[in-house]
């Protein structure tokens, strides 16, 4: 029987509660589909950080190398300064692991309420691709006279080319892929297609100001679209991108940008299709190991309660299995979660679903067998 090899790093707060739920949905849809997965857990996080003093082990990053995929809860603890657990883990792996793109669906599932007024699930469909590697976050900067009135900060908004052009390669084939195949994020998007065009591509940028950054962004994404005749491009600035993100979201298809605005701009995305319970996301290399997880934090007001809800680590579970390969199940775990969110649950949020969060995976679990 197929074997995957899955490192689970539940984590901080709530973490641990929603990946329980993931495992028990993933593990539905091998039985089904006829594979199976392998787990092994890691206790990496705040608790761990605490007792031991160590963020992260050396060998992490290589040690999960061994891995098919890696599917994290949360990390986040409410006695550790902030940054410390976020930059040490999160960011580390991703970077150590090269994982350049944060794919991060933007889905209104039905029966879920959207601040959005009048917008269906037609309407609320599209994929971010964060840039996951560069820019921002590559924390290249630094302090002078600190403490003086004279202080001074920097942070460099860091690319390079080869950067760039691999995140947007991804980001065209996201739009095929979108478009031609069975991926559970596929699109709904089919309307004002121009002659032969199957989907679109939209930069997020901000040429106007990152005149450098973004002339640099604007040039790749000009010349890689050349070998994407079949796909639509477009370019909005990102403060546009936000308003239409609310206005008209169904003129998404695939965004792509940078590592800090795709940061921010997912967490209006995950609003809009009711909130952080639900957004699903995956920290991707194409030619490695790449880590799943939801995009909310850890949620330590609601660690323990059995309140929070499990769909968007649930959902990042999905995303897995259609990177694995296995399609089918991730589309089965996604159509069992549209099912759930239409016919059962009150509301998104933690406490007000009507359900525990081990309830809520039961209900997927179920749908699934
Ligand atoms: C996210 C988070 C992280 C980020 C933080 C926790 C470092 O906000 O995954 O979106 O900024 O990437
Ligand atoms: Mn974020």
């Amino acid at each position: 029987m197929k074997t995957y090899k899955i490192a689970v790093l539940p984590g901080d707060g709530t973490g641990p509660e929603v990946v329980d739920e993931g495992l028990k949905v993933l593990n539905a849809a091998a039985v089904k589909h006829g594979f199976k997965l392998d787990t092994e857990t890691f206790d990496f996080g705040g608790d761990r950080f605490l007792r031991t003093g160590e963020v992260l082990p050396e060998s992490a990053a290589e040690d999960l190398t061994k891995f098919d995929a890696i599917y994290l809860g949360a990390i986040g603890h409410p006695d550790v300064k902030p940054g410390i657990l976020e930059k040490g883990i999160l960011l580390r792996l991703r970077f150590e692991l090269d994982q350049y793109i944060n794919l991060r669906p933007v889905k209104l599932y039905p029966g879920v309420e959207t601040p959005l007024a009048g917008k269906s699930p037609e309407d609320i469909d599209y994929v971010v691709v964060r840039e996951n590697t560069g820019g921002l976050y590559t924390g290249i900067g630094g302090l002078s006279m600190k403490g003086t009135p004279n202080e001074v900060a920097v942070q460099s908004m860091v690319y390079n080319r080869y950067q760039v052009e691999r995140c947007l390669r991804y980001a065209f084939e996201t739009v095929r892929k979108r478009h031609t195949t069975d991926a559970p994020w596929k699109g709904l998007y089919d309307k004002d297609i121009e002659d032969g065009k199957i989907g679109q591509l939209t930069l997020c940028g901000k040429t106007n100001v990152l005149t450098y950054v973004f002339d640099l962004w604007e040039r790749a994404f000009h010349e890689v679209a050349q070998d994407y005749p079949d796909i639509k491009t477009d370019y909005c600035h990102v403060d546009a991108t936000c308003m239409w993100m609310v206005k008209n979201p169904e003129w998404f298809d695939v965004i792509v940008t940078c590592n800090m605005f795709g940061d921010i701009i997912t967490d209006l995305g995950a609003m809009t299709q009711g909130g952080m319970g639900i957004a699903a996301g995956g920290n991707i290399n194409p030619e490695g190991v790449s880590m799943f997880e939801p995009i909310g934090g850890s949620a330590p007001k609601y660690t323990g309660k059995g309140v929070i809800n499990p769909l968007a680590a649930i959902c990042s579970g999905s995303m897995m299995l259609s990177e694995l390969g296995e399609t089918e199940a991730a589309d089965d775990i996604e159509q069992a979660v549209a099912s759930v969110t239409g016919t059962k649950l009150k509301s998104m949020a933690a406490g007000r679903m009507g359900y525990s969060t081990s309830e809520v995976g039961d209900l997927v679990a179920s749908q699934i067998a």
